[in-house]
């Protein structure tokens, strides 16, 4: 099924003029470059349809940008403005030009310094996050952002929790699997607190410096053996060069909360001491050039094909060619009254027919005539 190209058809969200179709499509909805009426470009997070009617899934996913709000981090991205109108709702962020960690990591193996300078950089976000006792809860590749610039971003609040709201809800499983400490599967979401972004912390920080992750989780897998694999805490030996960081992703990924670092603080410090920052981000900076010029040279090279298959758009029509029901009416009201006014003028045979509905015929016309009289 084709696309609908929206370039052209000038579509709006609020004030916010849409630039082509999604550029990307996620749990709840999908995601536009926008261009707001000062010609900021933002990215504009819109609910699915299919949720709207859903009161749940639309606070929590208005939530969001509550929770952004009141973050104020280079690392983490914006909220800039919420949109509900049309019966959509639309989440604006400032727009983050570049790739998300997922592609980095199908690229050339991170060396040590790149691997550590990110999980800095996480660190530092969550260290934001955890000021203000909110919780991510969904770190994983797909929800971080690497801008052209060499900016970290961490994105996507959407399970994020706040811990005096938290107590109130009743928890289910949300976020992603992998990634998820033991306790954020097993128990209410009250019991997780700061250390469950410090466990998915642990399996990044495996996965960049290894390439793997620790635990393999099979689709089939049930939420019993999942948590059977994570309370075996036995994270692969060996794949990585240092035994220092070997250790530092066992104890973060540890079954038990308990048994982790208890704060963010303890792996600032703890990178900190292990290099320097400034020899992280100088080392961050220089792979990231290189990989930008090899991507660069992919694309000049690129033998022409058809494009990746388009996320489908999923924004209502325009509202000026929106048809609004009461224009329908506008049109089958007079039609079926001057259907009945033309029926009036054969009285005589449909008297035969009709039989008692004849007089009623003979008023409308008189009503017609009346009109006619009183409009002329
Ligand atoms: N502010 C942004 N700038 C650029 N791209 C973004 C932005 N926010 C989200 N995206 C893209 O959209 C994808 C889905 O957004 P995300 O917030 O993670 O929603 P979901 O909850 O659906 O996963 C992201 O992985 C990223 O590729
Ligand atoms: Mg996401």
């Amino acid at each position: 099924m084709g696309t609908l190209s929206l370039a052209d058809s000038s579509q709006k969200i609020g004030a916010y003029e849409v630039l082509g179709d999604p550029i990307a499509a996620g749990g709840l909805g999908r995601v536009y470059k926008v261009r707001s009426a000062e010609g900021k470009i933002c990215a504009a997070k819109v609910l699915a349809k299919e949720f709207l009617k859903d009161r749940k899934k639309k606070e929590r996913f208005c939530s969001e940008y509550h929770i952004l709000s009141r973050l104020h981090s280079p690392r983490i991205v914006k909220a800039v403005d919420l949109v509900q109108e049309r019966g959509l709702c639309s989440i604006i962020l400032e727009y983050v030009d570049g790739v998300e960690l997922t592609q980095l990591l199908k690229a050339a193996p991170f060396p040590e310094e790149v691997a550590l300078h990110l999980v800095m950089e996480i660190s530092l976000a969550f260290q934001e996050c955890h000021k203000h006792q909110l919780f991510h809860r969904d770190l994983k590749p797909e929800n971080i952002l690497i801008s052209t610039k060499g900016q970290v971003k961490l994105i996507d609040f959407g399970v994020a929790k706040d811990q005096e709201i938290s107590r109130t809800l009743q928890g289910t499983v949300l976020g992603t699997l992998e990634y998820m400490a033991p306790e954020q599967i097993e128990r209410t979401s009250h019991e997780v607190d700061q250390r469950a972004d410090l466990y998915a912390l642990g399996v990044l920080t495996y996965e960049m410096l290894s390439r793997r992750l620790p635990i393999r989780i099979g689709t089939n897998d049930s939420i019993i053996k999942v948590l059977e694999k994570k309370n075996k805490h036995k994270i692969p030996q060996g794949k990585i060069g240092s035994q220092v960081l070997e250790n530092f992703c066992s104890i973060l990924t540890h079954p038990d909360p308990e048994e982790r670092p208890q704060n963010i603080e303890e792996v600032i410090d703890f990178i900190r001491k292990y290099k320097k920052s400034t020899t992280l981000k100088s080392s961050f900076k220089d792979w990231l050039a290189g990989y930008w010029e090899s991507e660069s040279e992919k694309k000049s090279k690129k033998v022409p094909g058809p494009d990746p298959k388009p996320v489908q758009n999923d924004l209502p029509p325009p509202a000026k060619e929106r048809k609004s029901p009461y224009q329908w009416l506008l049109f089958w009201l007079p039609a079926c009254l001057m259907f009945l006014y033309a029926l009036s003028y054969s009285t005589p045979f449909l008297k035969k027919i009709l039989g008692k509905l004849a007089p009623l015929l003979e008023q409308v016309r008189s009503f017609f005539h009346l009109l006619l009289f009183f409009f002329s």
